[in-house]
């Protein structure tokens, strides 16, 4: 009953040509919205040349975006902006974003009511370390960063909005979760939005999985009870990859 979320996290990848061929050759072969959200997240000065292009079954979104609506802050990007040439998704809080550019808990709680303000659907990232993994502690990190990213959000604003449950030590190392321990975390993140904002909310929220997501671990991924989808770094560079993996997703 949760539609499935592919999402791609381009990062600082691809040139404004590179982004259209991949536009033109993914859009008339992307399933049905109905079916599948299936989203690309770019760097800014491409968003509004995507979303003129997207057609159909793809949606465009951002990778970061400021918590004002504007001011004196050179090199931000601000809600109203975003809103305002069409983009519908924005990344908030991923772990390359916490950990180079000092974005805490604080300011991602912040940017999710901003997102909100501007109908743009946010998609928070969580995850742990590989020393916080290790030391057995995953579940009350992971709940710590969920309750401070959550704070006074409303339970519509938590049903819409999408999770992303991305382990640090599993992005860009393609070393992935396995499938059960993903499905494990993304099982305590529900449990969490539950004890939270009750249970419709928890059986609402769409939760993706994130870190080293390719063609050959998607399905094993998307077979598993709670995770409807995936945050996908890497693979979501090749149109191929991307075809397939958002594809895969029909069959959830
Ligand atoms: P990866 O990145 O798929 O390249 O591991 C995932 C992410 O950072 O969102």
């Amino acid at each position: 009953m949760r539609k499935p979320i592919i999402a791609g996290n381009w990062k600082m990848n691809k040139t404004r040509d590179e982004a259209l061929q991949f536009i033109y050759s993914v859009n008339m072969k992307l399933p049905n919205k109905a079916l599948v959200d299936s989203v690309i997240c770019a760097q800014a000065p491409v968003l509004r040349d995507l979303v003129k292009r997207q057609g159909d079954n793809l949606r465009i979104g951002a990778q970061t975006m400021h918590y004002l609506d504007q001011g004196a802050y050179t090199g931000e990007i601000s809600a109203a902006l975003l809103e305002n040439i069409g983009v519908e998704y924005v990344i908030i809080g991923h772990s390359e974003r916490r950990a180079y550019y000092n974005e805490t808990d604080d300011a991602i709680n912040k940017k999710l009511h901003q997102a909100f303000r501007y109908n743009i659907t946010p998609i928070l990232c969580v995850g742990e370390s590989l020393a916080t993994r290790e030391a057995g502690t995953t579940n009350k990190f992971v709940k710590e960063q969920l309750v401070a990213a959550l704070k006074g959000l409303g339970s519509e604003q938590v049903k819409s909005m999408v999770i992303a449950y991305e382990p640090i030590w599993a992005i860009g190392t393609g070393k992935t979760a396995t499938a059960e321990m993903a499905n494990e975390t993304i099982s305590h993140i529900r449990q969490v939005v539950k004890e939270l904002y009750g249970d419709e909310s928890a059986s609402v929220v769409r939760i993706q999985y994130g870190g080293s997501v390719k063609p050959a671990n998607i399905e094993e991924l998307l077979a598993q009870s709670d995770i409807d989808g995936a945050l996908i770094g890497g693979a979501s560079l090749n149109e191929e990859d991307f075809l397939f993996m958002a594809n895969a997703a029909v069959k959830k």
